[in-house]
């Protein structure tokens, strides 16, 4: 190779290298600060069965310093912190707004997954995020401290109503050390809460969806005796028969749920679903089961979910009477998770109408920021919203991610950066219209 043409060569090399490395820097100077806190967000390493709550509560705790609003860490159980912030209103007696996220995340299996679930990769042809919790729940953790951030410090904009933002950890696991215990803490009473905001779910168009309610999950085991006997004798009454006369039964129903669903009636979260979980019957050998035997007991276990609307003390009979029903030598046992309906009687959901003078201003705030909401929905599964309602607080589950694949609790998890940055601006609208709103009686 030629001396001048090798030269050539090295220059026109460290030109584009130059080029390159003056696109990239372009690139970091362009990236929004709140993607990049974000991004350092999802980085703590938060999923069960250990979360590490002492991490993003010390990076939350110097976010709010930052922002100049006040700070608390409570500590219900040792090593369950939880995180309260407080922008002080102008008028303190009126009843404040509570802005709710978990801090834990489900596990991830990371072989599974495009890029490591910690390391918050963004791709830099989709603008996609990846990590366990973008979309459940540090999307909405973050965008709560970036639309107070931009409201207090760049809008100069002062809350009437005082405004708290919550932090709480083990959600993901039933909350016994988290919510469960906030919600009765003195802590908690002091705060006045009047309405609350927590997470919701990704939409795939262009509306954001509104959660009214959760459903009240239910395991129900039902277990059947009968005559044992030989395989190869037919008989009355086993114990296998009297079982699988009941799950007969409850297919039959479990049908007729589906059914509204799959003619359009229904949402998934407007019936009851009842699930089979387990089986659990035989007599055990050393190769398996003695297959000349029918055995003397039976047992069957369900996963079973009730819309508020459902009636808990028709269930209980159908169980009582249908399902399990001693006449038929069984006897079953119901574990309930979490309050069916609140301290008043009255079941567990916000209304989503005129009568509720939060959901209008909600709905209005929106509006106002250029968004648009589907019809408000029951959310399949259960949140932390549900001991806030049950003290009777009207309670939404709100994420705002439009146009976004639903990938809770999935591999893969992920966040458009654009479709964020847009969450922050819908919550300046709701965060502004919630705390300046002054008409409601309580
Ligand atoms: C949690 O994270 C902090 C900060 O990264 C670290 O110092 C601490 O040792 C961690 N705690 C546990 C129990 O792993
Ligand atoms: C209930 O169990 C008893 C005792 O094993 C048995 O005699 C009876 O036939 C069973 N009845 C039914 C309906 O299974
Ligand atoms: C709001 O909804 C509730 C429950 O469906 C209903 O009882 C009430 O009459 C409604 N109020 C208005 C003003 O529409
Ligand atoms: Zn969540």
């Amino acid at each position: 190779m030629a001396a001048t043409f090798r030269y050539l060569l090295l220059i026109l090399t460290a030109t584009l290298l130059a080029s390159h490395v003056s696109s990239t820097q372009q690139q970091e100077v362009q990236e929004p600060e709140p993607i990049t806190r974000y991004k350092q967000y999802l980085r703590f390493k938060t999923a069960h069965p250990n979360p590490n709550y002492t991490a993003p509560v010390s990076f939350l705790l110097t976010q709010a310093q930052s922002i100049g609003i006040q700070s608390k860490i409570l500590e219900f159980v040792p090593n369950k912190l939880l995180l309260l912030l407080t922008w002080p209103g102008s008028n303190p007696s009126l009843p404040s707004i509570l802005f709710n996220s978990h801090l834990d995340s489900v596990p991830a299996e990371p072989d599974k997954w495009a890029h490591p679930p910690f390391s918050a990769f963004h791709s830099p042809e989709t603008g996609q995020i990846f990590a366990r919790g973008a979309q459940d729940d540090k999307c909405i953790s973050m965008q709560y401290l970036e639309a107070i951030r931009n409201l207090k410090l760049t809008k100069k904009f002062q809350p009437i109503r005082t405004i708290h933002v919550s932090y709480v950890p083990d959600e993901e696991i039933g909350a016994a050390d988290g919510m469960a215990k906030f919600v009765e803490s003195e802590e908690f009473r002091e705060l006045n809460v009047g309405f609350v905001m927590d997470e919701g779910q990704a939409s795939t168009n262009d509306d954001f969806r509104v959660f009214y309610a959760d459903r009240a999950p239910w395991n129900l085991k039902i277990k059947a005796v009968g005559v044992p006997g030989h395989g190869s004798r037919m008989f009355d009454n086993s114990a296998m028969e009297n079982l699988m006369k009941s799950v007969e039964m409850i297919t039959r129903f479990r049908d007729t749920q589906f059914d509204l669903v799959k003619a359009g009636k229904a949402a998934n979260s407007e019936v009851i679903s009842v699930n089979p979980v387990y089986l659990k019957a035989g007599t055990p050998s050393p190769t398996g089961f003695v297959m000349n035997m029918q055995p003397s007991e039976a047992e069957a276990g369900f996963n079973i979910r009730l819309p508020p609307t459902a009636d808990p003390d028709l269930l209980r009979k159908r169980i009582a009477e249908e399902w399990a029903p001693s006449m038929r030598n069984m006897t079953y046992e119901i574990i309930q998770l979490g309050p069916l309906r609140d301290y008043k009687g009255r079941p567990l959901m916000t209304l989503t109408n005129d009568s509720n003078p939060w959901w209008s201003v909600f709905k209005q705030a929106i509006t106002a920021a250029g968004g648009k909401l589907a019809k408000p929905e029951i959310l399949a599964s259960t949140t932390d919203a549900r001991f806030m309602r049950e003290l009777g607080i009207p309670t939404l589950g709100f994420s705002p991610m439009s146009n976004t694949p639903i990938l809770l609790h999935d591999h893969n998890e992920h966040l458009k950066d654009t479709v964020y940055l847009r969450g922050i601006e819908i919550y300046e609208s709701v965060v502004s219209s919630l705390s300046s709103f002054v008409e409601a009686s309580q």
